[in-house]
């Protein structure tokens, strides 16, 4: 028997567009949580600029987009990022190009190339936390971000000279500073003002950034080529990793391909996995018998513990799954629909979008006893499936730098709770904000350290 399906509800009024927008930028958490309470699964949202959006907050919604083909649901266009991710991004790419780009880019991620990388985080977390070891007042979301900032120059960029990583640093910061709200929403504010205005400023720090890049690009590609003649080992970054791939033609990417790459890595995992810390350190401080059993775990482990025994503790793992299940710092999934279908019972038409909620469906007590409780125990004692538990997404478009950001986490955390112990000098009560691309803490978060 065919079963009916439903027309979406007929399309919002520029106020109720602009409402929902005001709405989600107040309280994103918020506003997902009315959206799960009031709607059975699913729900439509209208948003400025955007045709609708069909959003899932059920598993069985989770589990329908992740497994339609590329053909169906893609990369979703256009989207906000594009003038800083570059027309190369993975993230933009739809469809057949995005399958074959990731099948390239993957391997940098995985395996032997992933575990390459252990030492360079070991090394940068170490420094970056040496440095602040005694500090009494420290900005958890400044230091975290410090911290990914390294991390991500050194084992992505491959850089490790002190001077160039300040000037990279340095040019990070003005590039994502520059790249606007505005910038990013309203694509008529991206012309050039006589030089002062925010595209003018955006172009500027561009331009900076992409000099540095380049020439690393291109020194890279020299030293590869040396050390393929002298027989010496290649270093183990990953745009080492990106300069030795070849496409299916046996091709080399160019420098513009790598430089998009290499933004697009900067773009997604920098903010993602420092705002992801700086929401596991006020959730672990406010519940101190998370706390004391962490630690307890941490100091089973010799100070100098290898990444291996530390990535095996089983409870700091249900910590950081808490943490990114009641902070998914990537609060929806989002595709573009590329024919028309059906989906969660609904007619979906080509040119609009469809997504996953994530925090709604990380909220949803058809899955989870107290959602709104912080319990790592849940995920010691419970086996959640790739459609109920989404902090890194799915599909064909699954998040490909999860493995790197859960090492990095679990190093930063073991090494930080082993070694201090910390306090909070904030407020408890915390609310979530939109921050660039990603969900953060809206209000200051400090803590004091102290030896252990
Ligand atoms: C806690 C940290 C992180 C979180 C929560 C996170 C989350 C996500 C999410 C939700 C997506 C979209 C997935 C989808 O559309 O189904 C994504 C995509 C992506 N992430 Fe992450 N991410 C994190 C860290 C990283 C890191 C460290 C890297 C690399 C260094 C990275 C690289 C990427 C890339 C390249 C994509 C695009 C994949 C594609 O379009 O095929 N992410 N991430």
């Amino acid at each position: 028997m065919q079963t009916l399906s439903m027309q979406p509800p007929s399309v919002s009024s520029p106020f109720q567009k602009i409402s929902n927008a005001l709405q989600l930028s107040l309280n994103p958490e918020g506003f997902f949580r009315k959206k799960l309470y009031r709607y059975d699964g699913a729900f439509f949202l209208s948003m400025p600029g955007l045709n609708q959006i069909l959003m899932a907050t059920s598993s069985e919604g989770a589990s329908e987009i992740f497994s339609s083909p590329s053909s169906v649901l893609t990369s979703s266009l256009p989207s906000p990022l594009q003038p800083l991710l570059g027309s190369f991004s993975l993230i933009l790419l739809q469809g057949a190009a995005h399958n074959r780009e990731r099948r390239m880019i993957r391997p940098a991620f995985q395996g032997a190339c992933l575990r390459s990388y252990i030492p360079l985080i070991h090394r940068a977390v170490d420094s970056t936390l040496g440095k602040h070891a005694l500090d009494k007042q420290v900005n958890v979301q400044c230091l975290m971000q410090e911290l990914t900032l390294d991390v991500i120059i050194e084992v992505v960029f491959g850089v490790t000279d002190v001077e160039r990583k300040v000037a990279y640093q340095d040019a990070v910061r003005k590039l994502l500073a520059t790249f606007t709200p505005p910038l990013m929403l309203l694509p008529f504010m991206r012309t050039p003002m006589l030089g002062l205005g925010p595209w003018d400023r955006f172009t500027k720090a561009r331009a900076v950034f992409d000099t540095l890049i380049l020439e690393d690009i291109d020194n890279a590609k020299r030293k590869s080529r040396a050390d393929d003649t002298s027989g010496a080992t290649q270093p183990s970054d990953v745009l080492s990793t990106l300069i030795n791939l070849q496409d299916e033609q046996g091709q080399y990417l160019s420098n513009t391909h790598i430089r998009d790459e290499l933004t697009t890595l900067l773009a997604a995992g920098h903010e993602t996995t420092a705002n992801s810390l700086t929401w596991a350190i006020q959730l672990i401080s406010t519940h101190p018998s998370v706390e004391s059993r962490l630690v307890e775990e941490l100091m089973t482990l010799d100070e100098n513990a290898s990444i291996e025994q530390v990535m095996k503790l089983r409870y700091l793992d249900a910590v950081i799954k808490e943490v990114l299940r009641v902070h998914p710092v990537v609060p929806l999934v989002m595709r573009s629909v590329m024919s028309d279908t059906t989906l969660m019972g609904y007619d979906v038409a080509a040119g609009t979008y469809a997504g996953i909620a994530t925090y709604a469906l990380h909220m949803n007590p058809d899955i989870w006893t107290y959602p709104e409780e912080f319990q790592p125990q849940r995920f010691l004692d419970n086996d959640y499936s790739p459609q109920e538990y989404v902090p890194f997404g799915g599909g064909t478009k699954k998040c490909l730098g999860y493995g790197f950001a859960l090492f990095e986490m679990k190093s930063v955390l073991f090494k930080l709770y082993r070694h201090s112990s910390i306090t909070l000098t904030s407020n408890s009560k915390i609310s979530a904000a939109i921050q660039g691309i990603t969900l953060g803490p809206k209000q200051k978060i400090t803590v004091s350290l102290s030896p252990r």
